[in-house]
């Protein structure tokens, strides 16, 4: 390679990392901000159909953020009032390495809270029976301890985790096989057990 060459290129290696951290340096507070404008303050959202995001393992929440990026997970479009629909891909998509690393951090430092909602009581002791022969073995402590990056069930919204399933049959939202294995399984009465199971070991 000839000298000048040489020094083109590290002058573009200069200029990209000189630009990339001026455009994209956003103020963390703010960014925080906008999440909190879906998912609620300190991430637990007050929206049914938005989901409670406090609490996700480090792992776990970067994971999320990429399948996102990679529409890998084809997010349901959502309308804030007044407002153009905005879809957690497009999201994903905007937030650098850094950031998504930065947001990863803080929301799993910051405690699950469950959805404030109610549900059937006999619906959930069918539910109950199962998720312990399908579900716990992942989604351990009835949902609320999960291994590694499985999501928190016990509290989540309903209406959003009903979307979830949905999502996951229609191979929206890919997932470990050995889940969609079980989910394909389940019909709609299973499906909708498991909710109030869900909803109501979250009040525990
Ligand atoms: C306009 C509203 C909106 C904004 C702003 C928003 N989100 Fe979301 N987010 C959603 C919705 C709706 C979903 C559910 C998507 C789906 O259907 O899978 C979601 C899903 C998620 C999930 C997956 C949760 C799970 O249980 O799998 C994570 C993680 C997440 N958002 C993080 C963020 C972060 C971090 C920000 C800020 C950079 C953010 N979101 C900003 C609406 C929003
Ligand atoms: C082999 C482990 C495993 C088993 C068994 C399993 N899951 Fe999962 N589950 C996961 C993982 C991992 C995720 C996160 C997937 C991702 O990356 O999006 C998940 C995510 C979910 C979600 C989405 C939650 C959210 O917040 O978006 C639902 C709903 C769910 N599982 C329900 C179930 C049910 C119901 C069963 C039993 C019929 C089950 N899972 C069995 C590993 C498992």
């Amino acid at each position: 390679m000839k000298k000048s060459q040489y020094k083109l290129i590290i002058a573009i290696v200069f200029l990209t990392c000189f630009f990339s951290n001026t455009t994209q340096a956003r103020d963390f507070v703010e960014l925080v901000k906008y999440c909190e404008s879906c998912h609620g303050l300190d991430g637990l959202s007050t929206t049914p159909d938005v989901p409670i995001i406090a609490g996700f393992s480090e792992e776990g929440f970067l994971n999320t953020i990429d399948v996102f990026r990679e529409n890998e997970r084809i997010a349901m479009e959502f309308h804030k009032p007044g407002e153009p629909e905005t879809v957690m891909n497009e999201i994903a998509q905007s937030l650098t390495d850094k950031e998504a690393e930065e947001l990863a951090k803080y929301y799993s430092g910051l405690e699950f809270k469950p959805a404030n909602q109610s549900a059937d009581p006999e619906k959930a002791s069918r539910g109950a029976i199962l998720h312990k022969k399908s579900c716990e073995r992942c989604h351990t402590n009835n949902g609320k301890d999960p291994v590694e990056d499985a999501a928190i069930l016990a509290g989540q919204w309903m209406p959003y985790l009903e979307r979830q399933f949905d999502n996951i049959l229609k191979k929206k939202r890919l997932v470990p096989k050995s889940m969609y294995r079980r989910i394909k399984k389940l019909s709609d009465q299973d499906i909708e057990a498991l909710l109030h199971f869900y909803a109501l070991e979250g009040n525990k």
